[in-house]
Formats: C-alpha cells, structure tokens, sequence
C-alpha cells in the first residue's frame, strides 16, 4: 500500500497500522482511503496474526476532518465501510489509545476488536458542540458497549471521559503506563496466543437493565427545557433508540441519514463556524504573525494585579489557578485583606461543591501575595493595572508601573471605556502597553479582548494572545475606540431597546422576543443585573466627552431609572421589580417611559411586534459590527462573533452577529435598515448603512469571505 498519511509495519506476525496526519490526526478522507488499503490489505496476508491501529504524533484520530463537512471530500471512503473492514478482520485488532481519541476518532476505536489506551488519555463522542451526531457508528456501538444510560449522558453532554472511567465502563480493556505501542504489540500478542475471541460490538445487544422505561421520555423532556431548539440532541436520542430496537445494519442506516440532516443543518454550519473562528482569533494576522514566529516571546513567570476588588480578584484567579504567582497591590491594608481574602473564599467555595481539593486551594494560595509597595512589582513580567475607572486614577497608575516595572515588562490595563493610547502614554513606555480587557467575573468568563494600542510592540501582542492560551482564554485582538469590540456593539442594541421602550414596548416583551431569537439574556435583565448605575453612568461620562449622538432622547430610560435609585438587582428596582432574583413587570417602569416619551415627543404605540424589536435590537448591532472591520479594529469578521459568543450570551446555533447576519442576508439586513431610516427618520445617523456592508450586499457577498 502507499500512503502518505497511514502506513503499515510488520513486527514478525503484528501489524502495525499508523496514522500520521499531524496536527491532530483527523478522519480526512485520505486517512480512511489509507485505512482501507491498509486493513484490504491485511485481508489477504496470512502471514500477520494480530493488528495494531495507533497514531504518531500528539494524539490518536481527535475526529472526522471537520472542514470537509459539506464537501464532496465527505462523501469519499466512507468511515462505515472502514469500521467494517477493521470488525470483519478476522484476527485481533487493537487499537492504542494517546492524548484525545474524540469524534470519529473514538468510532474508529469502537470498531475495534480491544483498546488500550495511556493513563492521560481521553475519550469523548463531542459532535453535539458541532451540531451533529456520531455518524460513523458511534450512536449504534456505544450504547452495545456501555448501555443506553451511558451512552446517551456521554453524547449529549459531549464531554470527554477519562481513561480511568473508560475502563471502570468496559470501554477499554487495559491502561498502561510507559511505551503504548510496545505494550500494545505485547497486548495484541497475548490475544493471539491464548486465541482470545474477536469481539464485534456491532453483535452485541444493548443491555435492556441500561434502558429504564423512562429514560427516553425522561431525556427528552429534559432536552426541551435545556437544548433550546436544538436538532442533534434530539436526534441523538432516536439513534440510541434505534440501537435498542432495530438491527445493527439498519440503525447504522438510519444514523447515517440523521448525521446528513444534522450536517446540512444551519445550527451546525453555526457551531463549525464558531469551533474554526475561536481557533484563528489566537492567531496574528499578516506581517504581525510572520513578525511573532520570528520574535522572542516575552516569559511571563511572575504577574502583578494593581487594585485588589473584585475585578483584580479574579483575573489573580486565572494566574494562579495556571501555577503563576501572583502579587497583588492595593493602597490600604484593610483592602487589600479583604481582596485576599475574597480569593480565598472564592476557591473555598468551589473545593466546598468538591471541584477542587482543599490541599489544591492551600497551593494556589501560596502563590498568591499581597503589598502596599510598588516596590514589590519589580520583578513581575506582566502588571495589569484593574483600578477604578476613571482616566485621571488609571494614567497616574500607569505613570507609576512605568517608573517601577522592569525593562521589558508587559504592562496592561484592564479598562473597559478609556483610551489605551491615553494610557500607555502616560506609562512613558507604549511599546510594553497593551489592554487586557476580563470580563466580570473574571475568573470564570472565558472572553479576553486584547487591545493594540498604536504603539503595542508585536512581540508584547503576540506574549499576551500566548498566555491568554496558557490561563485558557479565548482571546480576541480589538484596535482602541470606545467599547472596543463588544461593547462597541453593545451601544446601538441598548439604543434601540431603549427607544423602543419609550415607544410603548415593555421590558418584558423585549427581553422575551430577544430570549426568543437565542439570546442567553434580553438587554433589560442584562443591564438589571450588570447595575443600572454602572450602565448610566458610563453613558453620563460619554455625554461629557461628547463622544454620544446630540439626540436628547438617547439612553435617557437608563438615566431616569438610575436616578430613580433604580440600580437593578441590586436594589430590587431597575427595569423590573425583583421577587427574590425574579423579575416581574413593574407598572410604575410603564409610567417612567411613559413620562420620557411625552417629554420628548415620542408617540407611543401599542402595535411592536417582536419581529420589529428584534430587526431593531439586532441589525444595527451587526452594522456596527460592519462598521470595527471596515475600520480595522476588529480582523476579522469571526472576531466579532468570538466576542459576543463569549461574552454576551449570543446563541452559539447562530454562530455570532456576523454569521447571522450573513444567514440573514446581507441584502436583506441593509434593505431593513433603510426601512427603519424612513420609517423613523435618520437624523443621528443611526440607520446608515455602513461602507463594507452596502458593498458585500451589493456584490452578493457575506462577511469573512476572502
Ligand atoms: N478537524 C479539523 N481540524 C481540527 C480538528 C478536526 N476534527 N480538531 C482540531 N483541528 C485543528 C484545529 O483547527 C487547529 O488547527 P490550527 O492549528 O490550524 O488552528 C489544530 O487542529 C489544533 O487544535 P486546537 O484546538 O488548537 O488544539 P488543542 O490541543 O487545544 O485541542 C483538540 C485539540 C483535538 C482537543 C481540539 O481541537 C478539539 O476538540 N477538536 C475537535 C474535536 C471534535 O469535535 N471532533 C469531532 C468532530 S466530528
């Protein structure tokens, strides 16, 4: 046989399939072309008595060739017809297991006769997260394997299992320590000896004790409430019960035509857009990225957090919690306990709901230190400046950490609203400057936007999007203007909600016809629970620095309640009244917009459909977002959607506000904005279309096409 991509050894009677197709071993359909010739192959040679499947590399197969879904590559060498060809062996097959065996990785391994695997390898069915089922097999073997139970909690959760409960389960037969493909020759050599049986999980019977009476019904009325309109999981239920009823062939069958709905399906070109679009955000673009492959990364051993609070709180967490120490530095003793303090009971809690070993809490602890001193920064590599928001106290931080921190340390500011330029000029070293904008709480969001100020050294850009990896950030690189990315976008849908309320729509009715198009949150709550005050004023702060449209209505609902003492949650009052953590409709929120609308003249009206406030809430969100790729703060479209995926509940089975409205039609969203500029007139600009969408539209394209 000959392929580049799987080769086949011969160690006396052991074969030795390999797969080397870096960098994480993918089903692609060159590598099931290999299998096939190489397991026809084996067919016809007596002289082999036993097979070893393994990979070389970093991993064995962690899943189908994702980008060829969709494409002819797809239909070439079916994965079916390689399972058979491996089960149909008729000496053992063994597959050895390293690093993540996921996806049509783990079908592969299930079509097998026995599997080894490492002490650190993980097996999981994950192509829920993708919108699709198993369908090479996985819905019909496992469930053979494992019981239905099991199986149905294993796909639908997607989660990854480890090889300790893998062989507690019987999904693999032995863990072993040292060289895996050394031991699995020796393994597959014992079977050979002692003529084990070949074991077929396609010819095994579901376990009836693993199918309770209930569980189908049961999973489905769970799905109803959790899965929010999503296809695979439900179709992954009707495989698992074709498992238990039907023969193996036919549900084999019947898997494949639902794997072909599901892939064809736009929540999953949603979610393989979104997997695909996280991964090239880590990534530099341009002359940037071939700088940085060049450049010396700047080692980041020793962090320190300037302001202890709640924010600086829990971006120590994400440093710790990778084994970096951490300094922490406040202005008084009493604070900087108390922020001390709040990490400690932060880990406690979490080692209290058993996540985590008190021994695990103790050793993060030590990491972590507290000062007055600035002093005490010297030696840090990384000083993120999270002090309260206001440009005169953060540029005489920044002017300090620029005195005090070590030549070649990275200095970062966590601002939310002011310009990082600003900022670092003030440090008088803008090169090490760069914005590490967390997302509260910090600790446990997983949306960075790093921001390049103007004069950002590429190695400083490039040292920052690399440790955002190392404390598992999903990180997004914005240009500085006001809001950065997503919060950017965040002003014209607030805008608009607000606008609407005056117009005589109730919070409810927003949130519901938001919550409705996938939304984890309508813009009311949202703001309720963010605080009320912290969202008035930093549209007071902006009124100053005349940065807001001239339009004397614009967020005026946000500062009436804020002066209402309507903070939100907080005070039980905001856009809603608040039974416990409950909103309900509050009258007396219909008589304040009431109110606004006379005192600006805005006629209330009692026909918003929802269909009007979601176009109104969403288009110009999305135009916005036209708007930070045109000007280049953003990279990419993906970008975009990276950040609302992550930090604004943006339904993942819309793939982002970019791929949505690509799905929508570009056409479609410019030919609505124009409708809303005539119909409610233009006079702020609101609803002008911007440059790169008008031209997209007008040439048929979509976002992120080359
Ligand atoms: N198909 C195609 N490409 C894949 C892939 C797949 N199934 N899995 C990973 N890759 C690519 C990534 O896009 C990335 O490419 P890049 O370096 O060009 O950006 C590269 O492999 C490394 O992946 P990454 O996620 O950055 O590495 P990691 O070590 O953090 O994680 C995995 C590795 C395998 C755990 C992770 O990539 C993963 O979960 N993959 C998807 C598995 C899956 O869902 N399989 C079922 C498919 S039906």
């Amino acid at each position: 046989m000959d392929s580049p991509v799987v080769t086949l050894t011969r160690n006396g009677a052991i074969a030795v399939v390999t797969i080397d197709r870096p960098p994480v071993n993918a089903l692609s359909a060159d590598v099931r072309r290999g299998l096939l010739d190489a397991f026809d192959e084996l067919a016809d040679d007596p002289g082999v008595a036993g097979v070893v499947l393994a990979c070389a590399g970093r991993t064995f197969v962690a899943g189908a060739e994702i980008s060829e879904f969709g494409t002819p590559a797809f239909s070439e060498a079916d994965p079916n017809d390689v399972h058979a060809a491996i089960e149909n062996l008729n000496i053992p097959v063994v597959c050895a297991l390293h690093g993540t065996t996921l996806g049509g990785g783990m079908e592969l391994a299930l079509a097998c006769h026995y599997r080894i695997a490492t002490p650190t390898a993980k097996l999981g069915l994950p192509e829920v997260t993708l919108g699709l089922l198993p369908g090479g097999g996985g819905t019909q073997r496992l469930p053979r394997l494992i019981g239905a139970a099991d199986a149905l909690e294993m796909m639908l959760s997607g989660a990854p299992m480890s090889a300790q409960t893998a062989l507690e389960k019987d999904l693999i037969d032995v863990i072993v320590e040292g060289n895996l493909l050394e031991a699995a020759q020796r393994f597959v050599g014992e079977l050979v000896a002692t003529r084990a049986p070949l074991r077929l999980a396609s010819e095994v019977d579901v376990d009836r004790a693993s199918v309770s009476p209930t569980l189908f019904a049961e999973t489905r009325t769970s799905l109803a409430k959790k899965a929010r309109g999503a296809i695979a999981p439900a179709r992954i239920v009707d495989c698992v019960v074709a498992a238990v009823t039907r023969p193996f062939a036919e549900g084999l069958k019947y898997e494949r035509d639902l794997f072909v709905e599901c892939m064809n399906s736009r929540q999953s070109a949603a979610l393989r857009h979104a997997f695909f679009a996280e991964r090239e955000a880590g990534k530099l673009p341009g002359n940037l990225a071939g700088n940085a492959k060049d450049m010396d990364l700047r080692p980041i051993r020793k962090v320190g957090i300037v302001g202890a609070g709640t924010m600086g709180g829990g971006i120590a967490m994400n440093f710790l919690n990778a084994g970096i120490p951490v300094v922490l530095l406040e202005v008084k003793q009493d604070a900087l306990e108390r922020g001390l303090g709040l990490i400690r009971k932060n880990y406690e809690a979490t080692a209290s709901k058993g996540r985590m070993t008190l021994e695990q809490v103790a050793q993060r602890m030590a990491l972590c230190s507290g000062s007055l001193e600035y002093a005490e920064l010297q030696d840090c590599d990384l000083v993120i400046e999270a002090v309260f928001e206001n440009m005169d106290i953060k540029k005489a931080v920044m002017t300090r950490l620029g005195e005090v921190c070590k030549p070649g340390a990275i200095i970062a500011t966590n601002t939310s609203t002011l310009d990082v330029d600003v900022l670092a000029a003030a440090s008088g070293r803008a090169a090490d400057v760069v914005g590490m904008h967390f997302f509260s709480p910090a600790n446990v969001m997983r949306l960075l936007e790093v921001v390049r100020g103007r004069d950002t050294a590429p190695e400083v850009l490039a040292t920052v999007m690399g440790l955002a990896r190392t404390i598992k950030k999903v990180a997004v690189v914005s240009g500085v203007c006001f809001g950065f990315i997503g919060n950017r976008m965040l002003e014209p849908y607030l805008r608009e909600c607000e606008s609407l309320l005056l117009e005589g729509a109730t919070p409810t009715q927003i949130d519901h016809a938001v919550e409705a198009f996938g939304m984890a949150m309508g813009p009311c709550r949202m703001i309720d629970m963010a605080g009320v005050d912290v969202a008035a004023k930093v549209v007071l702060e902006r009124r100053k620095e005349g940065a807001l449209p001239a339009d004397p209505s614009y967020r005026t609902a946000c500062q009436m309640l804020f002066e209402l003492g309507r903070h939100g949650q907080k005070t039980a009052a905001g856009y809603y009244r608040y039974e416990g953590r409950t909103p309900v409709h509050d009258p007396e929120v219909d008589r304040v917009m009431e109110g606004l609308a006379a005192q600006y003249g805005i006629a209330r009206r009692s026909d918003i459909s929802d269909e009007e406030i979601v176009e109104r809430c969403l288009y110009p969100l999305m135009n916005e977002g036209a708007k930070i790729l045109e000007e280049g703060i953003a990279y990419r479209a993906g970008d975009i959607d990276i950040v609302w995926l992550n930090g604004y509940g943006f339904p993942a089975l819309k793939g982002g506000p970019m791929h949505a409205a690509n799905v929508i039609g570009l056409e479609q969203i410019v030919a609505c904005l124009d409708h809303y500029a005539d119909k409610r007139g233009n006079a702020f600009g609101y609803w002008t279309v911007a440059g790169l969408l008008g031209d997209l539209a007008a040439a048929e394209r979509a976002f992120g096409d080359a």
